[in-house]
């Protein structure tokens, strides 16, 4: 398979515009202040940047609620700047993912405007309507507690508008024709102005047949995924969509597509909830049972890896007593907790700032099938503060020194307030500080990444689980060209011995090199390999000598 798949072996970095960089100390963070820190990202290792949205927004859903799509929200400069931006990322060989939030609009859109304002409107039929309230419009919400219902009464057009988000996000009708050609204009606009693709917001809502005969169950469109790619391929073959899609394994891959035809990523939100219940719990089982459940079933598709994320940790597809287990471990007060399903922590405080499960965490962040994605501020374990509502606590200022607001913005007060104080302050916790001490964390995650991108076995092989007989530990074989690695990873505080057999019967027994430290592993007789991993222990190997460098290839 060619090589130039550049999402297969991809370090993304998902940030937001807003709280990244202020250049002109307004208090919120601008395409000017994020370019002049590109430099920051490259030397990290970032190959990819991810942006949630910019677009002009009254901002009741930090940007998930857009009211012109082909705008840069104003507080955070003009196009001129998001192109200088996107030059930026080029000239350093760095791609662009942006957010694609087109499920719902804002209310304040032109067009929702319009629909409301009259039956006859051209744009009536971009949005769902009923006009009589639906029996089921106390489902199916998506933010429990917060959101009441799924259809509200709009006086203006006098009938009831769907949102599967909150009431000031009517869902634009995806089933329309206009809209789905309008959506591809946006598309457009923006690969024309250098993006490599889209993180696509709620993907299975924008292909769910919406309106008061969907139901609760309701019957999807996996043509329109098509029809997206086609598009964008023919546009700029190089283009992505990654697809956030919270979903079954059998489901997730429809949205791949049966022959690698519809999206080329999706998060895997199914490995992600185990991912957290292992470390809860020190059981990899159900970890290693979804990476098994999750291979996807064509070279091309690939898996965004991730930790946390903007939102909270969603647990809703777990036992519930594995659910129990998690809050239990990492999010035991009622604060912590949102939406009757999640915990809206960041993970350094999750961890309790532990170095030990914190390189855990990362280093299977680094080695799950799949490209990782990370957030701002994991490089340097930013905190959250709960004082904010909802999943704000975990979008504060990026905190790059000890200056006021973390050097963030020499505004008297930020969108967000930095934080400050305590464990995890910017007083403690910031970029400047842990660059120059060699064993700080961000250091450490930048020598990860360098090694992570030296082995492509974890981004495009063939992964498979070997048995190790101890549930508190997991062991991961890649094969690519010739070539293989393996990883090793103890979820117990204490340490295990793991013994394992890298190779099948018929394998020659091989050495393994260390790609981290010194100490490397030679076979028993019987082929087998006995390592003593220490508590939160892991390993990266590479089957064979001692050189590291990939040594074998077919081509
Ligand atoms: C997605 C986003 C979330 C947003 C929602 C509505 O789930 O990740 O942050 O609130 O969509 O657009």
């Amino acid at each position: 398979m060619i090589t130039d798949l550049w999402y297969k072996n991809a370090i993304v970095y998902c940030l937001s515009v807003e709280s990244f960089m202020d250049s002109d100390g307004d208090g919120v963070g601008d395409f000017r202040g994020l370019t002049r820190r590109l430099d920051y990202l490259h030397g990290l290792g970032v190959t990819a940047v991810w942006l949630m949205p910019f677009q002009a927004s009254p901002g009741r859903d930090d940007g998930y609620d857009v009211s012109s799509y082909y705008d840069v929200d104003p507080r955070y400069g003009t196009l001129g700047d998001f192109v200088e931006f996107t030059h930026g990322c080029k000239q350093r060989g760095m791609r662009v993912l942006i957010d694609l939030v087109v499920n719902h609009t804002s209310d304040q859109h032109p067009w929702f405007k319009s629909a409301r304002s009259s039956p006859d409107s051209p744009y009536r039929d971009w949005y769902v309507w009923s006009k009589t309230k639906p029996k089921d419009a106390d489902q199916g919400m998506v933010f429990p507690g917060v959101q009441k219902t799924t259809w509200t009464y709009d006086e203006a057009a006098k009938a009831y508008y769907f949102h599967r988000f909150y009431e000031f996000q009517p869902d634009l009708n995806t089933a329309n024709p206009h809209v789905q050609a309008e959506l591809l204009k946006i598309m457009g606009f923006w690969i024309q102005l250098g993006v490599s693709g889209f993180r696509m917001d709620a993907v299975p809502f924008v292909i769910a047949e919406k309106g008061p005969q969907a139901g609760q169950e309701p019957k999807t469109d996996f043509g329109m995924l098509r029809s997206f790619r086609e598009f964008l391929q023919w546009r700029k073959g190089d283009s992505v969509i990654l697809g956030e899609a919270n979903v079954l394994p059998k489901e997730s891959m429809k949205y791949f597509g049966d022959d690698g035809d519809r999206l080329q990523m999706m998060f895997n939100f199914h490995v992600n909830q185990r991912l957290f219940y292992a470390l809860a719990s020190a059981d990899a089982e159900p970890l290693a049972k979804a990476i098994k459940e999750t291979k996807p079933a064509y070279g091309t598709a690939q898996w965004g890896v991730f930790l946390r994320n903007h939102d909270e940790l969603d647990l809703g597809r777990l036992e519930p007593e594995q659910r129990q287990a998690v809050f239990e471990a990492f999010g035991p007060d009622k604060s912590m907790q949102l939406y009757d399903r999640g915990i809206r922590r960041r993970l350094a405080p999750m961890l309790s700032g532990d170095r030990r499960r914190l390189e855990l965490a990362y280093s299977l962040m680094f080695t799950l099938p799949g490209t990782p994605v990370m957030r701002y501020g994991d490089e340097i374990a930013m905190g959250d503060d709960l004082k904010l509502a909802e999943r704000y606590c975990a979008r504060t200022p990026m905190q790059w020194s000890r200056e006021p607001n973390g050097g963030f913005s020499t505004a008297e007060k930020t969108f967000l307030p930095a934080i400050s104080g305590g464990g995890f302050g910017y007083e403690t916790v910031n970029v400047a500080a842990q660059r120059r001490d060699p064993n700080s964390f961000l250091n450490w995650i930048e020598r990860i990444i360098r090694m992570r991108q030296e082995v492509p076995e974890i981004g495009w092989g063939a992964c498979s689980v070997l048995p190790t007989r101890d549930k508190a530990a997991l062991a991961l074989r890649y094969d690519w060209r010739n070539n293989a690695v393996v990883v090793l990873h103890n979820f117990d505080a204490a340490p295990r011995e793991v013994v394992f057999r890298p190779g099948g019967e018929d394998e020659e027994p091989d050495e393994l090199t260390n790609l981290l430290s010194d100490e490397h592993s030679q076979p028993e007789a019987d082929g087998r390999h006995r390592v003593v991993l220490e508590g939160y222990g892991y390993r990266w190997y590479r089957l064979g000598g001692l050189d590291y460098i990939l040594k074998r290839s077919d081509i």
